[in-house]
């Protein structure tokens, strides 16, 4: 959700920043803008719409070599040219970029039109560009500090100011923000994505740190310690996996990749002698991992429904209750944190506020939170007390694909650990870790499907309404498999459990309605096929994505056969035809796929 980019060096800023927003557009694209501080001043042009229209209209000439940009996701205001950022003190002289909420925007707004400024925009930045220019401390960073003083809310920042044109000052609260550290110039980003081509050596910031940053170096440091020390770390994303490498979408890429990413994060953390998962990064002990008496699983979207099915391997294999609930809203009540619960926070970006602050309020009350993120060093990541990093690799396209298979993935060895050191025997452990093994290739054989699941695909995106049906280990499969349909072909798609369709949605099945239902080959396959019956003989379609040994029958349904793993690991496989029922029915409609429409990538705001 909004990214920010900067650079202070000694080539011309723009053509990286440019490149850089671009990189960062799946954090939001409703519009883009730069600022570019060169021997006559700041330089400022902004534009709604994607980056490639801020692009054509930058000026020939923009030689200075050091600047920021935004590219923004309407939180404040609508997506117009005067909200885009970076917004300016009155007099040009400061600009700012902004990721986050001002929480007090409103109280700063009235106090400083008071005091005579006017104001430009809707935004709650703007009220920091005039906090800063109005400042009198001697340096940026001072006035930069004496500002977010002021401020309530959460940010990443980063600000210019023409008095102090070698650098850029940035603040971080609650959004993330890194450095970037090359020869001789520096580079700012809220993620790795603009900065891989540049550098791999990286500087996250806390909460409450800001840094000065010059083509010299930088200086971390908060309000009571003038340097912090932050020192770089060495970042594994190449340019490579930011890049579409020959293939038509981000999306496209990522589904295709997944044989190889899976096998990558497997690797060195099955332990096949003793049948049990090597997950060091949790820091529990077998005997922590014992007392554990239930364990709850916090995500959101895509995330809260692997976490389902998280909850169920876990229930399975290690017999402890689990459940998963939507971060979005466990945080809006009073949860009762136990001292006896294992509480595992489910995140892709590791930014998500939402599973952020679920998090923290855990910690507050005493709980142990462990995470399961993808992003290494990222906010969820740094604030759980131990986790297991998914190392799926970069995910570009706004609809989650690989990151999910690999959340599962995550879940089932979690459920393998915690299941051998109770009751899971030694040869069931093996049994896991054997289907485990094997779900690269198994992968390989669902995507060796690309073409018939298309042509299904082409089929269904003619439906203005679908549903997706499945129950017990099969329900979050349906639940993800609309999410990821709705999210990028704008059908409506709703999930509901098979077991329900009598109790209502029935009366909605017609020919026009078709329905993909989950049905996997285990002890519910014969009422899974009975209600895929019920469909059919009230004028309902049905697209079955089952297993090859399940009979449809009488049915008379497509089908899409997914290879047969562990009853346990089956769900992993069977959201795979979910994702590429959702790509082809979008391809097929002509959308914008990587970015659909009122969607960003994280959703670090409320
Ligand atoms: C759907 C999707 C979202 C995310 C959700 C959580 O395709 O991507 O539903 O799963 O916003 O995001 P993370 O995993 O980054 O916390």
């Amino acid at each position: 959700m909004c990214g920010i980019v900067g650079y202070v060096g000694r080539q011309p800023a723009a053509p990286i920043l440019v490149e850089g927003l671009t990189r960062l557009e799946y954090r939001g694209y409703d519009s883009a803008g730069i600022s570019v501080a060169g021997p006559h001043g700041q330089t400022v042009v902004r534009r709604v719409g994607r980056v490639r229209e801020l692009e054509a209209a930058l000026p020939k000439r923009l030689a200075g070599t050091v600047g920021i940009g935004h590219t923004r996701w309407a939180t404040h205001g609508p997506a117009t040219e005067a909200n885009a950022h970076p917004h300016t003190s009155g007099d040009g002289r400061v600009s700012v970029v902004h990721n986050g909420i001002i929480d007090n925007a409103a109280a700063l707004r009235d106090r400083l039109s008071r005091e005579g400024v006017t104001f430009t925009s809707d935004t709650d930045t703007e009220v920091i560009a005039h906090l800063v220019a109005r400042s009198t401390a001697p340096e940026l960073e001072e006035r930069v500090l004496e500002s977010l003083e002021q401020v309530v809310g959460t940010y990443a920042i980063a600000v210019l100011d023409a008095e102090a044109p070698d650098r850029v000052v940035v603040a971080r609260n609650g959004s993330p923000l890194i450095i970037g550290v090359g020869e001789r110039e520096m580079f700012v980003a809220s993620d790795v994505a603009a900065l891989v081509r540049h550098t791999s050596s990286v500087v996250h910031l806390d909460d409450g740190e800001l840094a000065v940053v010059t083509s010299r170096g930088y200086r971390t440091f908060t309000r009571e310690t003038p340097d912090t020390g932050r020192e770089p770390t060495t970042i594994e994303t190449s340019d490579e996996d930011v890049e579409l490498g020959g293939h038509g979408h981000f999306m496209a890429k990522e589904i295709a990749e997944q044989p190889e990413t899976v096998a990558r994060m497997l690797r060195g953390r099955l332990d096949t002698r003793f049948g049990t998962a090597r997950l060091d990064g949790l820091n529990l002990s077998p005997r922590d991992l014992r007392a554990f008496r239930r364990v709850k699983i916090l995500g959101c979207g895509s995330a809260y429904y692997v976490g389902e099915l998280g909850a169920l391997m876990i229930e399975e294999l290690a017999r402890i209750p689990a459940h998963a609930e939507a971060a979005s809203e466990f945080r809006y009540r009073n949860p009762i944190i136990e001292p006896d619960t294992l509480y595992v926070a489910v995140s892709q970006s590791g930014e998500t506020a939402d599973t952020a602050f679920a998090v923290r309020e855990i910690k507050r009350k005493g709980g142990q939170v462990v995470g399961l993120v993808n992003v290494v060093g990222s906010t969820i990541a740094r604030e759980c007390d131990g986790g297991i990093y998914l190392h799926a690799g970069p995910e570009i396209a706004v609809a989650s694909t690989k990151a999910l298979t690999h959340m599962g993935v995550g879940f089932a060895l979690l459920a393998l650990l915690l299941g051998r050191v109770r009751d899971l025997s030694v040869a069931d452990g093996q049994r896991i870790i054997a289907g485990l093994e094997r779900l690269p290739a198994d992968i390989a054989q669902v995507l060796g499907q690309e073409d018939s699941i298309s042509d299904i695909a082409r089929e269904l995106s003619a439906a203005e309404s679908l549903f997706f049906i499945g129950r017990v280990r099969g329900f979050p499969v349906a639940r993800e498999g609309a999410q990821k349909f709705k999210e990028i072909s704008y059908r409506h798609a709703e999930a509901y459990q098979t077991s329900e369709l009598k109790h209502g949605p029935l009366a909605l099945i017609e020919p026009s309605r078709p329905t993909v239902a989950v049905i996997p080959a285990d002890d519910l396959t014969s009422r899974n096929l009975a209600a895929a019956e019920q469909v059919m003989a009230r004028g309902g379609r049905v697209v079955a994505v089952t297993h090859p040994s399940v009979d449809l029958g009488e049915v008379g349904a497509r089908r899409i056969d997914v290879p047969r793993n562990e009853t346990e690991l089956d769900p992993i496989l069977l959201m795979i035809p979910m994702q590429l029922l959702a790509y082809h029915a979008a391809v097929s409609l002509g959308l914008d796929i990587d970015k659909p429409r009122n969607l960003a990538k994280s959703v670090t705001v409320e």
